[in-house]
C-alpha cells in the first residue's frame, strides 16, 4: 500500500515559546504573550527598540529569570521543569557573548577560554585540544599568552566568541555582538557567526544593526514592547532585495589571518542562501 504524503516539517526546533509573558517585580511587562519558533539550523536575528525586551527574553533563554505565564522549552525540554540544581548544567549548552565581552583582566586569552572548562573538571588534554582549536578557528592562535588589555576590541570580541564556543554549544546567544566594531570587524564576526552556525549551532544575535542584519539575509524577529511585530519585518522583503542586487555583505573579504584557519569548503558553504523563514508554530 502506498503511503499518503504528508507535509512535515522535519526541521528540528531547538526554542519554543508559547504566549509567554514577564513581569518584573516593579510591574514593568518585559514579555508580553510572546509565542516564537527557532529550529535548530537557523541563525537569527532579534531586533528592537531598546526597552522592547531583547535581553529579557535572553534572560528567559538562559534560566536567569522565570516567564510569568506560558511555555519555553529548549531542545524538546521544557524550562520550568528544570530543578535548581541543574540549572548550570542546562546554561552550558548555550555559548553567550556579552556586549561588553567579561573577560577576565588577570587571565591570558588561553586563560579565558579555558576557565569553563577547568571549573567543570575537564582534564588538562581535553582543555589544551579545545582551547587551541577554539582560538585557531578565531584567528587567535598567536594571541594565546596576550591579556585582554593589549587586544584591540574585534580581537576581544573574537576572545568572547572563542570562549563561548568552547563547549560545542547547541546554542550561541550574542547580545549586540558588533555594537563597539567598526564595519570590517563588524562583519568578521558576523561571518565567524555564520561558520559557527553552519557546524549545527543555533544562533541568535540580539542587535540594533539594522542594515547589517538585513544584508545577512538571515531571519529577523523583530521585539516591540515584548510583543513580535512582523510589520517591522520589511526585513523579509529588504533581505530579498538585498540578494536580488548582489548587496550581501561580503564577509570574505575581511577575513583576514584567520580565513587561513578554515578549510575552503567549511566557508564557501557559508554562502549558500538559506533564508528559510519558518512558520510560527506553537501558536
Ligand atoms: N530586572 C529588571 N527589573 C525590572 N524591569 C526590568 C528589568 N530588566 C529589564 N526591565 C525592563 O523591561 C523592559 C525590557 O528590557 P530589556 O532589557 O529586555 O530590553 P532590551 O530590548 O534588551 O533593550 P536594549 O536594547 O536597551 O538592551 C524595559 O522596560 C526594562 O526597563
Ligand atoms: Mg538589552
Amino acid at each position: 500500500m502506498e503511503q499518503p504524503q504528508r507535509a512535515v516539517d522535519r526541521r528540528q526546533t531547538m526554542i519554543l515559546f508559547k504566549d509567554v509573558s514577564k513581569v518584573y517585580g516593579n510591574g514593568v511587562a518585559a514579555i508580553n504573550n510572546l509565542s516564537l519558533r527557532i529550529y535548530k539550523d537557523e541563525f537569527v536575528f532579534l531586533m528592537g527598540a531598546s526597552g522592547a525586551g531583547k535581553s529579557t527574553l535572553i534572560k528567559l533563554l538562559m534560566k536567569e529569570e522565570d516567564p510569568t505565564s506560558g511555555k519555553i522549552s529548549v531542545n524538546s525540554r521544557d524550562l520550568s521543569m528544570i530543578r535548581r540544581g541543574a540549572v548550570q548544567r542546562y546554561r552550558r549548552q548555550i555559548g553567550v557573548v556579552f556586549q561588553d565581552f567579561r573577560l577576565l583582566e588577570h587571565k591570558t586569552v588561553f586563560g579565558n577560554v579555558a576557565f569553563a572548562m577547568e571549573i567543570m573538571g575537564k582534564s588538562r588534554k581535553e582543555i589544551n585540544e579545545k582551547v587551541e582549536a577554539s582560538l585557531s578557528l578565531m584567528g587567535l592562535s598567536k594571541k594565546a599568552d596576550e591579556y585582554p588589555r593589549n587586544l584591540s576590541g574585534g580581537e576581544q570580541q573574537r576572545v568572547a566568541l572563542a570562549r563561548a564556543i568552547v563547549n560545542s554549544p547547541r546554542i550561541l546567544i550574542a547580545d549586540e555582538p558588533t555594537g563597539n566594531l567598526d564595519p570590517a570587524n563588524a562583519e568578521q564576526i558576523m561571518y565567524l557567526l555564520e561558520l559557527i552556525n553552519s557546524q549545527g549551532t543555533t544562533v541568535i544575535v540580539a542587535t540594533h544593526a539594522q542594515e547589517m542584519a538585513r544584508k545577512m539575509g538571515r531571519r529577523i524577529l523583530y521585539l516591540d514592547h515584548g510583543a513580535r511585530n512582523d510589520d517591522m519585518s520589511s526585513g523579509g522583503a529588504g533581505a530579498e532585495e538585498a540578494r536580488a542586487a548582489g548587496d550581501r555583505v561580503n564577509i570574505s573579504s575581511a577575513f583576514g589571518e584567520f580565513a587561513a584557519n578554515v578549510p575552503e569548503e567549511e566557508y564557501s558553504s557559508l554562502f549558500t542562501e538559506d533564508n528559510s523563514v519558518s512558520d510560527e508554530g506553537g501558536k
